[in-house]
Order: structure tokens, then C-alpha cells, then sequence
């Protein structure tokens, strides 16, 4: 077992991140052992393949998609605690991917005012992402994560024995954050060469190599941890953990959230961020060059380009937009990036 801990210093709160090697049979017994009432949210596909072997009562089944982190089923999951008599000493426990932990997070930010909240990812994309770091929000119509809080979990326990089941196209949608990660690296301060532990295991990583997959998840969470213990609300250095997103999120919204995975848009935005650094002389070719060699190894989906003057009144609308101008984390040195304010796509301001 690996324990990580984030320390949040401005909150004066801590919390342990777990990565078990043990089986899935064994996680209600590691979980349960520091909570007392709970309700688990589980999603209807992780139910159905892990409910029986996991064996926790109270679950509130949520059914799969993006389209389920509404109002309607945060509402739901309120009502199932109350059924439940949850006190503020009970846990809500998150069983599934981002979708899941977003919507069970922020029931549990809200549910008199705030009770404890324990994740257990079963996605790529929540191991190294999403379960760590507090973000929690439903979807409105006017748009995705649009209401929601800051709220860190208590504990987050990953096994990545559930990542076995995960089907290609959910694996590579988490790949997506992890190629993220690997560009932005030395801009957290930290300095496990992702970029080269991607070129060396590719093949494995892509038949789910237990231990390497082990080691790819401890090192994107001490990059994440490293990150939001210095800038927890998104105020300054938090951000680039949004590369890739400006042009990956207008992508998402044109295409409804139906077309493309939000992994799947996040690489087609790495590959416009490092074109706009490359037209704007911050990076040279070399550079891109090894991008485009990492994205082919994992064989990512290819996403045509789209017509910049419908992504461009998309991007300025983005929350993370600043009046008029789009906001970009671009690459600006091997594993490095800086933020960028610009007016249009051709000039930096
Ligand atoms: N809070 C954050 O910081 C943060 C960061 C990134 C993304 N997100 C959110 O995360 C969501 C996307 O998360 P996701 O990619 O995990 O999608 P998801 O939660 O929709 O899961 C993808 C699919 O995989 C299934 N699944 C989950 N675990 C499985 C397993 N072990 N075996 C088989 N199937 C399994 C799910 O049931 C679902 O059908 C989005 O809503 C996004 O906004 C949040
Ligand atoms: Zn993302």
C-alpha cells in the first residue's frame, strides 16, 4: 500500500490518499474500518460488475453519463441520506468515475452544511484526477460544473485492480489527463520525468499493467497534490492544470458532451495549445515533434479540427475566461508551461 497525504495549510486540513494493491473483496473492510453510518453512491456499471463483491449497504445507484450529474439526482442522493438518518459525524462514500464523485461530492459539501466525504475511484480518469483536489459540481443547462464547491474529501482509497474492467475508450479518456500531466511537469516543481516513464511502458500501460499502472497513478497524484496545496481554489498556479482544456472543453460543448469523451477533447486541445506555442515562437519544432510521437503511441481518437470562428466565441465564454480574452496555458520548454492572455487566436496580449 502507498499513502499519500494532501495538506491543504490554509484550511489546516490533511487527508491520506491511499493506493491498495489488495483486491476489491477487501475494500469494504479497509473503508469502513474509520467510518460510521454511510450511504454509497455507486454508478449502475460499477454496480452491476463489483455490487455483489463489495457488499455495502445503503448504495444509491446513479445511472451512467454525464447527463446524470443534475440537479434532480443531487437531490435524490440528499433524500436517500436523509432516509438514511445520516448525522454530520456519516460518510458519503463515492464508488465510480468523475461523474459520481462530482455529484456525490458536492451532496456531501451541502448535506447540513457539509459531512464527511470518502472517494474510491474507478476510472483512470478519477485515479488521477478527479478524486483528488476537491472540485465538486453538477451540470445545469447553461453548462457543465457550472454549480458546485471546493470541498476535499477525508480520505481517497484507489484500487486500481477495478481499472481491469474499464473499457478502452474510458481508459484512454483518463490517458488523456495523464499525457496532461506529463507536459506540464516541471511547472508543479516536481521532477519524475513522466514524459520519458510514458515512452518507456506505452505498450504496458496500454494492457493494463498492474504495477506500472500502480506507479503511473502515484506520480499524477503527487503531481496534482504538489499542485493544488499551493493554489487550492484556482487562483494563480492551479490553472495549468487546465491545459489543453480551453480548446478541449469549446470542443466538448459544440459537440454536446455526446460525440467525444472529455479525455479525447483534452488531447486535441494539447495538440492546438502546442500548435498556437509553435506559431507563436515559444516552443520549436523538436518539441512539437515529440508530442505528436507521444499522442501516436497511445493511439488517441483523432478529432478534426473545427472552424475557429465557432470555437473562438465558445473558448471566451469559458468560466475560466477573463473578460474578453481567452485564457491559455501554453508549452513554453520540455515539460513546462506558462498561462497566456489572448485577444484572438493570432496574438498574445
Ligand atoms: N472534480 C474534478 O476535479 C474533475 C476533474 C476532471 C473531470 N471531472 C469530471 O469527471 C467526469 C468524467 O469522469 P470519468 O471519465 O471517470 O467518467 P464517468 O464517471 O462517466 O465514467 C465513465 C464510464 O465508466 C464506467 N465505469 C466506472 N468505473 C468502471 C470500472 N471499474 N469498470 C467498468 N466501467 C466503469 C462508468 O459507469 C461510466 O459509464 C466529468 O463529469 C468531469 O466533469 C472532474
Ligand atoms: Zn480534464
Amino acid at each position: 500500500m502507498t499513502e499519500l497525504t494532501v495538506n491543504i495549510k490554509e484550511k489546516n486540513f490533511s487527508y491520506p490518499i491511499f493506493i491498495e494493491k489488495k483486491p476489491v473483496s477487501d475494500l469494504k473492510e479497509v473503508v469502513l474500518n474509520s467510518v460510521k453510518n454511510y450511504v454509497v453512491v455507486m454508478s449502475e456499471k460499477v454496480y452491476k460488475i463489483y455490487g455483489k463483491i463489495l457488499n455495502f449497504d445503503n448504495v444509491f445507484i446513479l445511472k451512467d453519463g454525464e447527463n446524470q450529474k443534475n440537479f434532480k439526482n443531487y437531490n435524490r442522493i440528499l433524500d436517500f441520506c436523509f432516509k438514511n438518518k445520516l448525522k454530520r459525524e456519516d460518510s458519503i462514500i463515492a464508488v465510480g468515475g468523475g461523474v459520481v464523485g462530482d455529484i456525490a461530492g458536492f451532496a456531501a459539501a451541502t448535506y447540513m452544511r457539509g459531512i464527511n466525504y470518502i472517494q474510491i475511484p474507478t476510472t483512470l480518469l478519477a485515479c488521477v484526477d478527479s478524486s483528488v483536489g476537491g472540485k465538486v459540481a453538477v451540470n445545469n443547462s447553461f453548462g457543465k460544473n457550472l454549480i458546485g464547491a471546493f470541498y476535499q474529501p477525508n480520505a481517497v482509497f484507489i484500487f486500481p485492480e477495478f481499472l481491469k474492467t474499464l473499457s478502452l475508450r474510458d481508459f484512454k479518456t483518463g490517458l488523456g489527463e495523464v499525457v496532461k500531466y506529463a507536459f506540464i511537469e516541471k511547472s508543479c516543481d516536481v521532477d519524475f520525468n513522466l514524459l520519458n516513464f510514458l515512452n518507456e511502458h506505452y505498450t504496458k500501460i496500454l494492457n493494463y499493467d498492474s504495477a506500472i499502472l500502480l506507479e503511473l497513478i502515484r506520480i499524477c497524484i503527487s503531481l496534482k497534490i504538489s499542485v493544488i496545496e499551493k493554489d487550492e481554489k484556482e487562483n494563480g498556479l492551479r490553472r495549468i492544470l487546465n491545459f489543453g482544456h480551453t480548446y478541449g472543453h469549446a470542443i466538448e460543448k459544440l459537440t454536446n458532451y455526446k460525440k467525444y469523451t472529455h479525455g479525447e477533447c483534452v488531447v486535441a486541445g494539447i495538440v492546438f495549445a502546442f500548435n498556437l506555442a509553435l506559431n507563436n515562437n515559444l516552443i520549436d519544432k523538436n518539441y512539437l515533434f515529440i508530442m505528436q510521437d507521444l499522442i501516436k503511441k497511445f493511439d488517441f481518437k483523432q478529432i478534426p479540427q473545427f472552424d475557429l470562428k465557432k470555437v473562438i466565441p465558445v473558448m471566451k465564454t469559458d468560466k475560466k475566461a477573463t473578460s474578453d480574452k481567452i485564457r491559455f496555458i501554453l508549452p513554453v520548454n520540455y515539460a513546462a508551461v506558462n498561462e497566456f492572455l489572448f485577444d484572438d487566436l493570432l496574438t498574445i496580449s
